[in-house]
């Protein structure tokens, strides 16, 4: 009887344990699950190596190599498309070069403002700027999942030219992620 009685608390705590176990490892929240798929796209060089704080666009991932500031001395200029005489547009058209390790292209191509950083940015210090109306151009969290869906420059993130690995997913999906990680509140992760 002893026994039995053992072996029924050892059943019973053992199921215990591994309840709790099952729930901290695998915490479902709809919100962060959500965040998770964007921040993959958003840190994801196609798209953080125009979103910088300095004056410098980034050549980064492996079609690069090593990680640099982008060749040639291109710099921001007063308003995102280059200084005088090395103007983003006079190397970028809009539409890809055809060959390796040629310009880029979508229309416009200019750099995000500065207060747009997500280059080396932590996903909480991702998140918070993306939710802030002060540094994303003043945009409803609505706003921020159609410029995702039909801007140009973030389209080109998934149909970047030869060699360049696109960010993960695509438009739509980023779109769909961002709806839900709103309708779920926009949680931000603890680091
Ligand atoms: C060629 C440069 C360039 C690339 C590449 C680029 N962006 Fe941007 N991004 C910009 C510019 C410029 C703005 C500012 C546009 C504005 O405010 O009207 C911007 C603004 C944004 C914003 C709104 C403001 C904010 O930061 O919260 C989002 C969201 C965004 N980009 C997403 C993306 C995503 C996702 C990718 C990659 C799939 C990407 N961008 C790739 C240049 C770029
Ligand atoms: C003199 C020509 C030239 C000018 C001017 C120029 N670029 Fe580029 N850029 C290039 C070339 C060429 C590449 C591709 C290099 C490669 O694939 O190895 C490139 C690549 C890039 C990339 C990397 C995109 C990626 O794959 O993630 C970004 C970002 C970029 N340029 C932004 C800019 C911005 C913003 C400006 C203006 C402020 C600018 N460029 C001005 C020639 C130029």
């Amino acid at each position: 009887m002893i026994d039995l009685l053992k072996a029924l608390t050892g059943f019973a705590g053992c199921a215990v344990a591994a309840l709790l176990s099952a729930t901290a490892a695998g915490a479902q929240d709809p919100g962060l699950d959500a965040w998770r798929g964007i921040y993959a796209v958003f840190s994801h060089p196609r798209c953080a190596n125009c979103h910088v704080e300095d004056d410098r666009p980034r050549w980064s991932g492996a079609h690069y190599g090593r990680t640099r500031v982008h060749d040639m001395n291109v710099q921001r200029g007063a308003d995102g498309l280059g200084n005088p005489g090395m103007r983003c547009t006079t190397c970028h058209q809009e539409q890809n070069a055809a060959q390796r390790h040629g310009p880029p292209g979508a229309p416009a191509w200019h750099l995000a403002p500065a207060e747009m950083v997500w280059w080396q940015k932590s996903s909480k210090e991702i998140c918070e700027q993306v939710k802030d109306p002060a540094r994303n151009g003043n945009r409803t969290l609505d706003e921020i999942a159609l410029h995702v869906r039909d801007d140009d420059l973030v389209s080109w993130g998934w149909q970047p030219g030869t060699g360049r690995e696109p960010a993960p997913g695509s438009a739509e999906e980023t779109y769909q992620l961002l709806r839900q990680w709103s309708a779920a509140g926009a949680p931000c992760p603890a680091d």
